[in-house]
């Protein structure tokens, strides 16, 4: 029999291995239907991105090709199993950088084949997107999603697993850009913005109000270039201090999260989904979190998050994502392993 023949079976315990490469994060985790993830292994190249002030693709990629391997195998022994107890395996597919993307893809895609396994190309947001779903406390569908990470922020009515339709989105640059350039300006180590939100905790409220971009019109878009240029003007200003920096930490970061919650609250009244699910990396500001579950309790609904870990990239969300598109059909073995990946793919054409 050809394995093109062979219908695969699914077994009552589903292991998927997740791989994770769209950017600076080489991310291996083991979803088990049973047990949850079982191996949670993540390698983050931020150290040396920091050298340059922000992620050179070339670097990552071979970083990838150095890490992916070992990473895979410390999931198999995390979680206590040999390749062969493995049901599948699922990778990013797309957006992301397209050399960090080809590891992964490669790597998966190469072991599926010497492990005759199917293989499951993730959409990178659809991971972020499905990440809450790890938690004990899980939305159910239909849902609101605020998706904000280094390199999107969009506004989404999940109607259900694979139907996504974006509903808001950032016209120039991503919240997390917004604090990764602001922190930057402010001297501060790449990435910026979990440096930036722990100096904003030192901060205190001297009456300097950022604008609240494209609040004042109706849509549910955002805009955050304007507050960079905003913030340097503040800080070309200001004395230099650790203080004052903190000071305008603080208000740059009430306005973005002000200004996010705002449209959450368009979204809300829009779509009467009563969960809003916040993923991707700025999903783990402690300061969003609190306004986001403030807006709503007062609107009788519920958010979600993932902890803390789950936010920011990582495999488990991909190894997720990959178990929801392999429970919900049967799975043949390919007939061949093409490699290809999408560095630019809209959320709303994910499969
Ligand atoms: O989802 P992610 O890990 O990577 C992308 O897919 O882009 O998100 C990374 C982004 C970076 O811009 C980082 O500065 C931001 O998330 N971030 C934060 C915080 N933690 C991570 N931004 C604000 N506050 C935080 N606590
Ligand atoms: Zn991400």
């Amino acid at each position: 029999m050809e394995p093109q023949d062979i219908k695969w079976k699914k077994s009552v315990m589903t292991k998927i291995l997740g791989i994770e490469t769209s950017c600076d994060e080489t991310g291996i985790a083991i979803y088990d239907s049973e047990a949850g993830i079982v191996a949670h292994q993540l390698y983050s190249q931020v150290k040396m991105h920091g050298e340059y002030g922000g992620v050179v693709p070339e670097l990552a990629s071979r970083d990838h090709v150095r890490k992916i391997i070992p990473l895979i195998d410390a999931a198999l022994i995390e979680a206590k199993i040999t390749h062969q107890e493995l049901s599948a395996i699922a990778y990013t597919q797309g957006p992301g950088l397209i050399g960090a993307l080809l590891v992964g893809a490669t790597v998966g895609q190469s072991l599926a084949y010497a492990w005759n396994l199917p293989s499951i190309g993730i959409h990178h947001l659809e991971g972020h997107l499905l990440a809450p779903m790890l938690e004990d406390k899980q939305p159910e569908y239909p849902f609101l999603a605020l998706l904000v990470s280094g390199g999107h922020t969009l506004l989404v009515d999940v109607k259900a697993l694979g139907d996504y339709k974006i509903i808001g989105e950032s016209i120039d640059d991503a919240a997390g850009e917004a604090f990764d350039k602001t922190a930057k300006i402010m001297g501060l180590d790449y990435p910026g913005g979990p440096l930036l939100a722990k100096l904003a905790e030192q901060g205190q409220d001297i009456g300097v109000r950022f604008p609240r971009p494209m609040t004042d019109r109706p849509g549910l878009d955002f805009s955050f270039s304007g507050l960079k240029t905003f913030a340097a003007n503040k800080i070309a200003a200001c004395d230099g201090s650790v203080q004052s920096k903190a000071d305008i930490a603080r208000a740059f970061q009430e306005a973005v999260v002000d200004t996010l919650a705002i449209k959450c609250k368009r979204a809300v009244k829009q779509t009467n989904h009563k969960s809003l699910v916040v993923a991707g990396g700025v999903s783990a500001n402690v300061s969003l979190r609190e306004k986001l579950a403030e807006l709503m309790k007062q609107s009788g609904g519920e958010v979600f998050y993932p902890r803390t870990e789950y936010c920011t990239d990582n495999g488990a969300m991909i190894a997720y994502a990959g178990f929801c598109h392999f429970a919900q059909k049967e799975h043949q073995l390919p007939t061949s392993y093409p490699i290809k990946v999408h560095p630019r793919w809209p959320l709303s054409e994910a499969f």
